[in-house]
């Protein structure tokens, strides 16, 4: 491999095991897609149009590295209003994605050496990312048996003299388990007393299909805590790749400064465009969300006609199901459902705490989700039975 001359740190880049189950779905006809985080809804109309129109009005060239002015402030003020974080354009930096936001919350917090903490299981590019920075990955586990809250002593204790940064992720890819104010409080003491960052990932806080998201600086007092979001889930905006980060004013402009030679500025046109999903009617957003939530209870209505286990998920839109009961690797699993032309993504390529279960989408209709559904339910039932790849 060498002979290319690529760096060591790119060779030993991990590929997420979701693309490789995608790839594989993409290679056969007619197979039910519930592997895909991606909404299955059009970006709403208003926001399109306002693009277009910001494209034609010149909304083409650079703009400031941590964002237009006037979508900061947007942001800023949403921040305060829906997630209750004391907020002002300063603490706001625009990026590509919530990947970008993390990505550059990373290379301004860890040197190479660090030791990141990342849940277990959890969304897989993570640990590319910490990769890519030379970052040293320490998985926590979460606990199935308490709807995949972290288990706070086990994580305390991985707290090591090169940890720096404490990620967590609320709704939570593949759980879908939305964390409490008090288990939040709880981990930013645990950050506190270590001197941890606390990264806290909360690209689904649109996304809360039971109860309330508690964003965790609305509840932790620190200025080691960056908070991450994105337009990406809560507007079905994935391609638009707009995100931002939520920082102490002088920890803001270093992150805006770090993303400056990868990316020199987000796209200024699809800044409009969250401007005017920030802007505009709730209704596009609300309908989604209340689709999402249909789909779960439905799917989970076929696994309880099935007495197939599964975590009840809160937020996201993810359905994790158990498959211990196949007594074989989720991803072989998974590659059997495929032939039974069901795709889902395996709980291992979440991590090793994710073995056992796979992850369903939500981002799927209604009946897709419960086809898709009702066939993993039957190859659970008699595994033998399907084909082997
Ligand atoms: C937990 C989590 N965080 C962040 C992201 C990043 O999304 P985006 O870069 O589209 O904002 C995703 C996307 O799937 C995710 O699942």
């Amino acid at each position: 491999m060498n002979d290319l001359a690529t760096s060591r740190r790119v060779q030993t880049l991990p590929r997420s095991g979701i693309r490789e189950i995608m790839d594989a779905a993409l290679a056969r006809v007619d197979v039910v897609r519930l592997d895909i985080g991606d909404p299955d809804f059009p970006t709403p109309e208003h926001i399109v149009a306002a693009a277009a129109q910001a494209a034609a009005d010149g909304f083409t060239h650079y703009g400031p590295s941590r964002g237009l002015a006037s979508l900061r402030a947007a942001i800023a003020e949403k921040v305060v209003r829906t997630n209750g974080i004391a907020c002002t354009p300063d603490n706001v930096v625009v990026t590509t994605g919530g990947s970008g936001a993390i990505f550059v919350c990373f290379l301004t917090l860890l040197d190479p050496g660090d030791e990141v903490l990342i849940p277990d299981p959890g969304w897989p590019n993570y640990l590319g990312m910490a990769s890519a920075v030379g970052a040293r990955v320490v998985r926590y586990p979460l606990d199935p048996a308490r709807e995949f809250e972290p288990d706070l002593d086990e994580l305390e204790g991985r707290i090591g003299s090169r940890t720096r940064v404490l990620v967590i992720n609320s709704p939570a890819n593949p759980t879908g388990a939305v964390l409490t104010a008090d288990t939040l409080q709880v981990l930013g003491r645990i950050a506190e007393r270590h001197g941890l960052w606390l990264v806290s990932d909360e690209c689904y806080d649109g996304l809360v299909l039971d109860g309330e998201h508690v964003s965790a600086a609305s509840v932790v007092e620190s200025h080691r805590l960056l908070t991450v979001f994105s337009f990406s889930k809560t507007y079905a905006m994935t391609g638009w790749r707009i995100g931002y980060v939520i920082a102490p004013p002088e920890l803001a402009r270093v992150l805006a400064t770090a993303q400056e030679p990868v990316v020199s500025c987000p796209s200024t046109v699809a800044q409009k465009a969250a401007e005017a999903a920030l802007a505009g009617p709730v209704e596009p957003a609300e309908a989604m969300r209340l689709a999402y939530r249909r789909r779960r209870d439905a799917g989970l209505a076929v696994l309880d006609a099935a007495q197939v286990g599964y975590m009840r998920p809160r937020g996201a839109f993810y359905l994790f199901v158990d498959v211990a009961s196949a007594r074989m690797p989720s991803r072989e699993f998974a590659r059997r459902l495929l032939d039974a032309g069901v795709a889902v993504v395996p709980g291992s390529a979440f991590g090793e705490r994710g073995e056992g279960w796979v992850r369903v989408s939500l981002a799927a209709s209604e009946n897709d989700v419960c086809t898709g559904l009702g066939r993993l339910a039957q190859s659970l039932a008699a595994p033998t039975h399907i084909p082997p790849t």
